[in-house]
């Protein structure tokens, strides 16, 4: 059975983690392909939560073996913490987990300088993770990267390292003022990974396409949303990978006509952390209501989330550049109590009406939501499992998504835990 693909189709944290995990019962593999520590995958267990940021929610299901591919930057101080944490939640890692030998190392001087940029960039700061994901993946481009594999060679990592170190030393010092880094100093720690992280390593593009042909069911996990992509999202407010279907295949080396699905998570409003345009933003008593009753704060720097209403010309867009197939309609429960809903249907601009995404900031910036308004309901659905025990104003808030994407709704979000899920003609298991 070939790739299914999981993708935020907004501006990240849709709720990707809690289905992933819901999905990762009927799967062999669980795949991430992009992306880094930025991320933040919370699952919820009847009386336990936990953020995954590198590591594929899968591996919480036994029996699903998870990979990280090339298309990752990885932290290795981090991934190490997050595989003892997982440990000491009594979860089997070795074995279980693939690390791609061709994925490029988030190093420290990664993040120096990308608090560096930040903060001579000024107002005009991206508002990153800070978790030094573009400056990595800045090295990975200009061929100067460090990678997984460096890292099981001593005599190359120390070579690769020194030249890395110093030449960034020189970028700190002289451009930004900032403090350098202490060569041996990190070359020492460095090299202690080696240990840890070797019996992980492999070639992870051969075993996917290896377990393709076994008919193997593979689950691919984007991080971040569609709109945060290098190149289709609000650029320069974006992150540095693709968060969208084509990093599936270039993060992982799996062929685009190995994917069948492609599952969009759709929260049921509007989030953004960080900078950059929201035409449906809320900056008023909604906008907070938003954000109290769906708890948005960033899983990985804990920021507030901007809220708002959700956005269909946004959606239209990244459903074209996706193919999505299916939708999941994520924290639908958090609507309850609002006594009217807004759905952006179009973006006034130019004195008209227009139902485009927009690829210029500065349009995007300007632009006038034009809304469609339905009734809200105040019956609690958080513990509803049919879609037709749903109150009727949120059934028609559901079918108005569906008609205005003319695609299904596959799944529904009502809360945080795996119970709380309705399923629409989904299989899990
Ligand atoms: P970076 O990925 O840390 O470089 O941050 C670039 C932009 O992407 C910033 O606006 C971040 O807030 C945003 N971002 C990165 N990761 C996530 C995520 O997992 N959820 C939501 N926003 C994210």
């Amino acid at each position: 059975m070939p790739v299914t693909v999981i993708i935020g189709s907004q501006w990240g944290d849709e709720g990707k983690g809690k289905v992933v995990d819901l999905l990762s019962s009927g799967v062999d593999v669980v795949a991430r392909y992009q992306g880094g520590a930025n991320a933040g995958h919370t699952i919820c267990w009847e009386d336990r939560t936990f953020v995954l940021h590198l590591v594929p929610s899968g591996i919480f299901h036994d029996g699903v073996t998870c990979v990280i591919g090339n298309g990752v930057v990885i932290d290795p101080v981090a991934l190490m913490k997050e595989i003892d944490t997982i440990k000491q939640l009594g979860f089997e890692v070795d074995g279980r987990l693939l690390i791609s030998h061709n994925a490029h190392l988030i190093m420290p001087y990664h993040k120096r300088i990308e608090a560096a940029i930040e903060q001579a960039r000024d107002a005009g700061a991206i508002g990153t993770t800070g978790r030094g994901i573009g400056p990595a993946y800045v090295d990975k481009f200009a061929r100067s990267g460090v990678r997984v594999v460096d890292l099981l060679d001593r005599d190359v990592l120390r070579a690769k390292l020194t030249r890395s170190i110093n030449e960034k030393n020189e970028v700190l010092k002289k451009v930004y003022g900032a403090d350098t880094l202490n060569v041996d100093d990190m070359i020492e720690e460095y090299i202690e990974f080696d240990k840890r992280i070797d019996p992980y390593v492999t070639d992870t593009t051969q075993y996917l396409n290896g377990a393709l042909r076994e008919g193997k069911r593979v689950l691919a996990e984007g991080a971040q949303g569609s709109l945060l992509d290098v190149d289709f999202g609000t650029y320069p407010f974006v992150t540095s990978s693709h968060p969208s279907a084509g990093g599936c295949c270039t993060g992982l080396g799996v062929p685009p006509t190995a994917i069948d699905r492609v599952m969009a998570i759709v929260k049921a409003y509007s989030t953004r952390v960080g900078n950059g345009p929201f035409p449906t933003e809320l900056e008023d008593e909604t906008g907070n209501a938003l954000r109290k009753v769906g708890d948005e704060f960033g899983a990985t720097t804990g920021r507030p989330r901007r809220c708002g209403w959700l956005d269909l010309v946004a959606l239209r867009y990244t459903a074209t550049i996706n193919g999505f197939t299916e939708l999941a309609i994520t924290k639908l429960d958090v609507l309850t109590g609002l006594p009217r809903l807004a759905v952006c249907t179009g973006y006034r601009y130019g004195g008209r009406e227009h139902t485009r995404f927009p690829s210029d900031l500065k349009t995007l910036s300007s632009v006038e939501p034009v809304y469609e308004y339905l009734d809200g309901w105040d019956e609690d659905v958080t513990n509803v499992s049919r879609i037709e025990d749903l109150p009727a104003n949120a059934r028609a808030y559901l079918d108005f998504i569906e008609a205005y994407l003319g695609t299904p709704i596959r799944l529904v979000s009502t809360g945080p835990k795996r119970s709380q899920t309705i399923l629409a003609g989904l299989e899990t298991a």
